[in-house]
């Protein structure tokens, strides 16, 4: 955190500047001077870290040099007459003629004098926020997490706290100001994401029985998929090879176990699974070897992989679990062996193909060293396996861009990057042959 000295003998511009600056989190203070008496006390009497100065005269800028000669190591922002500054290491010098001050320019130039690794800190901040869009918010009732708007490069100013209710009329409100959408914090995000996606998409007091609430979700999520090119006719596919799963099982306790998930007030396994189950689908059918068989099997799996979580708010945490402090040991140990007990659970059921079960038992594989439970690498791999891991891997990333569409091609890329390894890559190709019918994707088919 920087502490700033800003003079300009034009006080108008000044307090432009000092408004615009005070936005910035990465000053911590900022001590104005109007002329050049207080000028020469603030430098006196308190240390500064950054300068702004406008300079009239020559004389006066030696003035100061001589009061406090480490200005030539510190950074500084100068404009007014024109000065020397050979023997100055961080010193920017602008022109107001040619600026005209436009505030843009000028910020341009002073984010120039920040040093790197203060500027770092700063863009680190804004990377622990994340966007959430009013159409998410006008889906529930309360908000599980404090929420914030963005003021200026990097300040966040909390407007709602969390377990607040959201008022449409706040939504409306900040709507006519051209704000769209708030931000909280990714770690609050993440740690309450169900509220978000699952048991109150779409607002549940607004839907009169569960079907009803079931559609509702399912629309929603089919909207991201026709964004990112993803045809109805694909997802009427999956939605009939979803209904079929029960038919070929034929156990009574399975059609329990979905309908449990389906109509659960806790609907992420379920909106999970059907995002997997459709990008699955979408996949196999750009393949040759395609048909309703593979696909069948590969949307049986999607279906059922998590669950066997007892605890469902611990199927957010299955990627990347390993590291992360929160969970203690019985919840890590349910994570790790969910693959093999829904694999041992299914498997009693002589109606479904091996191929399933082993979908089911390595679908955490292939993820470097995150791979559990046997740590398996993607050549290592059946086709059908890796189609699985790569639709996961898009479903989680639609949760981490908290299904915001202009974060779409994120989404996309992250994925793309993640089916970049043995027997994946065949996938990858067949991924940008979708997205590309939405996206004017760049990157290579390798
Ligand atoms: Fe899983
Ligand atoms: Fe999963």
């Amino acid at each position: 955190m920087l502490k700033l000295l800003l003079f300009d003998v034009d006080l108008l511009r000044l307090n432009k500047i000092r408004t615009i600056l005070s936005a910035m989190s990465i000053l911590s203070e900022i001590k104005i001077a109007n002329d050049e008496a207080r000028c020469v006390n603030l430098i006196k009497d308190e240390y500064f870290d950054i300068f702004i100065l406008n300079i009239n005269s020559e004389e006066f800028f030696k003035k100061l040099l001589v009061i406090h000669p480490s200005i030539e190591d510190l950074p500084v922002l100068l404009f007014g007459v024109d000065v020397d500054i050979s023997n100055f290491k961080n010193c920017k010098k602008i022109n107001l003629e040619t600026v005209n001050f436009k505030l843009v320019n000028f910020l341009s130039s002073f984010s120039e004098i920040i040093p790197e690794d203060i500027l770092k800190t700063s863009q680190q901040l804004i990377s622990e926020y994340i966007l959430i869009k009013f159409s998410i918010l006008r889906k529930i009732n309360n908000t599980p997490c404090d929420l914030y708007i963005r003021l200026g490069s990097d300040k966040f100013v909390k407007i709602v706290n969390k377990d607040e209710k959201i008022h449409g009329f706040l939504l409306d409100k900040y709507e006519s100001k051209n704000v769209e959408e708030f931000y909280t914090r990714k770690i609050d995000f993440y740690a309450h994401s169900d509220s978000f996606f699952s048991s109150s998409l779409p607002n549940v007091s607004n839907t009169e029985s569960s079907g009803e609430y079931y559609s509702q979700s399912t629309q929603i999520i089919n909207d991201i998929f026709n964004e990112v090119g993803i045809s109805k006719g694909v997802i009427d596919l999956a939605d009939e090879l979803i209904k079929n799963s029960l038919v070929e099982s034929k156990d009574p306790e399975l059609e329990n176990l979905l309908n449990k998930f389906k109509f659960s007030k806790d609907r992420y396994i379920f909106d999970h699974s059907y995002l997997t189950s459709v990008l699955a689908v979408a996949i196999c059918e750009k393949f040759e070897w395609r048909n309703r068989q593979n696909m069948q099997k590969i949307v049986f799996a999607s279906i059922f992989h998590d669950f066997a979580f007892v605890d469902p708010k611990l199927a957010y945490f299955e990627s990347g679990f390993l590291n992360n402090g929160e969970l203690n040991k019985e919840q890590k140990d349910e994570i790790f062996n969910h693959p093999k007990k829904i694999a041992e659970m299914l498997q009693k059921n002589k109606n479904i193909s091996s191929e399933v079960i082993s979908i089911l038992m390595k679908h955490h594989e292939a993820h470097g060293e995150n791979s559990y439970p046997n740590g398996i690498s993607s050549t290592g791999l059946s086709i059908l396996e890796c189609i699985f891991i790569i639709s996961h891997e898009f479903a989680n990333e639609l949760y981490r861009i908290a299904f915001r569409h202009d974060k779409l091609l994120n989404a996309i890329e992250n994925t793309l990057d993640f089916a970049n390894t043995g027997n994946m890559k065949q996938v990858r190709k067949v991924l940008i042959e979708i997205f590309s019918e939405k996206f004017q994707l760049k990157i290579e088919t390798k």
